[in-house]
């Protein structure tokens, strides 16, 4: 079956047919960890619809949405490469109708550890991927874990705001070395790309310890040593569900998850293990 390329909403509707669907959201820039999340995709639907739209609602004013890599034609030879249906990769305008008033809030759950430094980053994503649930239809949508707290909003969302879709996450694809993979590890000059392992290597380290203290100590410790060129903005041990910090006394799984600047690049990873096991 030969690529659509649907341009806009219109295209899209031809293009979807009536069939069971995978959605796949992306904001282009397609890399292996992609790659996983189309396979994935792949496994569970008939047809996968891959989105690449890159969302102006969830970039603050001195974000990097301008410098944002565009790299349309090579993301169809992966979405060709991996046997996608269709690309929706619709205008801003096309997404947006002008006049526009009503958003999504993403609530006290996107204004906390990522959405405490990206004030209204979690409101412009829900309501994109709201929108794009709302457009293709999928019965299943794939998101990846390497993204730990938009997943976990975009759980929330379905739940409460009961929309006919199955959130399935995809685990984060690393580098050999240990790096997440990333569309902005683009940015990474080679020195600080060295650097910025000491993100993964923390969250290894953590993931080693069963206790809190433990985890946070351990991982601390790494990015500490990482050195000045770590401009580290967070590292919290969280809840799954509502990223809210994990007490001494949680057992069960939690989330270790960390951002960092290197240079001019603003990076996330995050681990998920289990505390104070029986
Ligand atoms: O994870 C991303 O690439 C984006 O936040 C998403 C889900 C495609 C919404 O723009």
């Amino acid at each position: 079956m030969e690529l659509i390329v649907a341009r806009n909403r219109d295209d899209l509707a031809k293009a979807r047919g009536g069939g069971d669907v995978a959605l796949v959201p992306t904001m282009g820039a397609l890399h292996e960890g992609h790659r996983s999340l189309i396979r994935l995709a792949r496994s569970r639907a008939d047809q996968v619809v891959v989105s690449v739209f890159v969302n102006p609602l969830q970039f603050g004013p001195h974000e990097d949405f301008s410098r944002y890599p565009r790299t349309f034609e090579a993301d169809l030879d992966v979405c060709r490469a991996e046997g996608v249906d269709v690309v929706f990769h619709p205008s801003a305008e096309d997404m947006y109708h002008p006049g526009r008033q009503v958003s999504l809030l993403s609530g006290r759950m996107g204004e906390i550890v990522e959405g405490a430094s990206r004030p209204g980053h979690f409101d412009g994503v829900l309501t994109v991927v709201l929108k794009l649930l709302n457009l293709v239809q999928p019965r299943v949508a794939v998101f990846g874990q390497k993204d730990a707290q938009q997943l976990a909003l975009i759980r929330r969302m379905v739940a409460d705001l009961d929309v006919p879709v199955e959130i399935v996450g995809a685990p984060t694809v690393r580098e050999p070395d240990g790096l997440a993979l990333s569309s902005r590890n683009r940015y990474l000059s080679a020195d600080d790309r060295q650097v910025a392992l000491a993100l993964s290597r923390a969250l290894r380290a953590g993931a080693a310890e069963r206790t809190p203290a433990a985890v946070r100590a351990a991982a601390g410790e790494v990015l500490a040593a990482a050195g000045p060129r770590l401009d580290l903005d967070y590292l919290v041990l969280v809840d799954p569900a509502t990223f809210t910090e994990v007490g001494e006394e949680h057992a069960g799984e939690a989330v270790l998850a960390v951002a960092a600047r290197i240079g001019t690049t603003r990076l996330i990873d995050n681990v998920t293990l289990t505390l104070n096991p029986a």
